[in-house]
C-alpha cells in the first residue's frame, strides 16, 4: 500500500514549519533527524542495498531515477508507479506523522532497496560499510550546489530559512546549512573512495555525456543491460522526461511542505548557472575561500568551481 503524500501532508499540515538545525557529531542537521539520530544510526542494511549519496541539490533524484531504471531493465511503468521517495527511501528524513518516515518506508521493503542519503560519510551507518553495500556518490560543483540549494531553502518550508543571497553565500562556505559543509562532504566520500569501492560520480560529467554515465552506474551495479535499454534510461532521465513525469517532479509534495510556485523542485538542471546569481566580487571571495578550504585535494571538478 503506497502512501498518499498529498493527504498525509493534509492531515500533517500543522506540525510542518521551517525547522531549526541542531548538531551531531558537529554537522547540523534538521531538528527532527537529530531527534531521532539514535534509530537513524541503528539502521541495518542488508548486503544487498544500494546507497545514494549526495550532498542536497547535487542531482540525487537524476541518479535515484537512472538506479531505479536500471534494476528495471529500463521499464517506463516502474517510474509511474510510484513517487520517487516511495521507491527509494530517504534514510535520515523524519517527517510529521502520517507522512511516512524513511525508517517506516524501508521497514515495509524487501531487500535489495535502494536508498537515499545526504549524511557525510561519518554519519553513514556502519552497516553499510560492514556489509559491504555499494554506494555511488554524487557531487556537483560548489556554486552550482550553491545556486541550486538556495532556490530549494526558499521552496522547501521545512528548511530553514535561506536569508538574503549574500549572507546565503557566507553561510554555504562555513557549512552552516542542513547536512552541513559542502566542502568536508565531498572530501570525505572523495578519501574513501577507494578503500570502500564507492562510485563517485560528478553531476558535470552526467550532463556532458549522460549515456557513458548510466554504463558506469550499469557496471558497477554488476548488470549488462542491452544498448536500447540504456537509450531508454537515458531518454526517460532527462531533464525535460523528469521535469514532465508526476513521480520525479515532486509535484507529489504540495505546499505546505514544497511551495513549487517559488522554484520548482525541477528549476533549471544546467551547468554554470552560478554565473547568473554571483556578483563578481562575491565570486572572487567564494573562489578565495574555496581555495582555502580544498587545499590539498585533488577531486577532479571539471568545470569552474
Ligand atoms: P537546479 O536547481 O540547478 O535546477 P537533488 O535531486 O539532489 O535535490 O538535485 C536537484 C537539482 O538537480 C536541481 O538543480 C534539478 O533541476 C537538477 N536535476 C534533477 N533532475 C535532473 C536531470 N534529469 N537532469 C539534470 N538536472 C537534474
Amino acid at each position: 500500500e503506497l502512501p498518499s503524500y498529498t493527504e498525509a501532508i493534509e492531515k500533517a499540515q500543522g506540525a510542518i514549519h521551517r525547522f531549526p538545525l541542531i548538531k551531531v557529531q558537529g554537522v547540523p542537521l534538521m531538528e527532527h533527524i537529530a531527534h531521532n539520530w539514535s534509530s537513524i544510526w541503528a539502521f541495518r542494511p542488508d548486503p544487498s542495498d544500494i546507497l545514494i549519496s549526495t550532498y542536497p541539490k547535487a542531482g540525487t533524484t537524476w541518479t535515484q531515477e537512472i538506479v531505479d531504471l536500471l534494476l528495471n531493465n529500463g521499464d517506463a511503468e516502474v517510474c509511474k508507479k510510484a513517487p520517487i521517495i516511495a521507491r527509494i527511501p530517504f534514510l535520515e528524513i523524519f517527517s510529521p506523522p502520517p507522512i511516512p518516515s524513511g525508517l517506516d518506508l524501508l521497514k515495509r521493503m524487501a531487500p535489495p532497496r535502494v536508498i537515499k542519503t545526504h549524511l557525510p560519510l561519518q554519519l553513514v551507518p556502519e552497516g553499510f560499510w560492514e556489509n559491504k553495500c555499494k554506494v555511488i556518490y554524487v557531487a556537483r560543483n560548489a556554486k552550482d550546489n550553491l545556486v541550486s540549494y538556495f532556490h530549494f531553502d526558499q521552496m522547501n518550508l521545512t528548511q530553514p530559512e535561506p536569508g538574503p543571497w549574500d549572507q546565503y553565500i557566507h553561510k554555504f562556505m562555513r557549512g552552516e546549512l542542513a547536512w552541513g559543509s559542502w566542502y568536508d562532504h565531498v572530501k570525505g566520500y572523495w578519501k574513501e573512495r577507494e578503500k570502500r569501492n564507492i562510485l563517485y560520480l560528478f553531476y558535470e560529467d552526467m550532463k556532458e555525456n549522460p549515456h557513458r554515465e548510466v554504463m558506469r552506474i550499469m557496471k558497477y551495479l554488476d548488470l549488462s543491460l542491452p544498448g536500447d535499454v540504456i537509450g531508454r534510461v537515458v531518454e526517460l532521465t532527462s531533464f525535460k522526461a523528469m521535469k514532465d513525469n508526476p513521480m520525479t517532479n515532486y509535484s507529489f509534495i504540495p505546499k505546505p511542505v514544497f511551495d513549487h510556485s517559488i522554484s520548482p523542485f525541477m528549476r533549471k538542471g544546467e551547468v554554470g548557472d552560478w554565473t547568473n546569481h554571483f556578483t563578481p566580487e562575491q565570486s572572487q571571495l567564494f573562489d578565495e575561500d574555496y581555495a582555502r578550504q580544498m587545499e590539498g585535494t585533488d577531486i577532479p571538478f571539471r568545470t569552474s568551481i
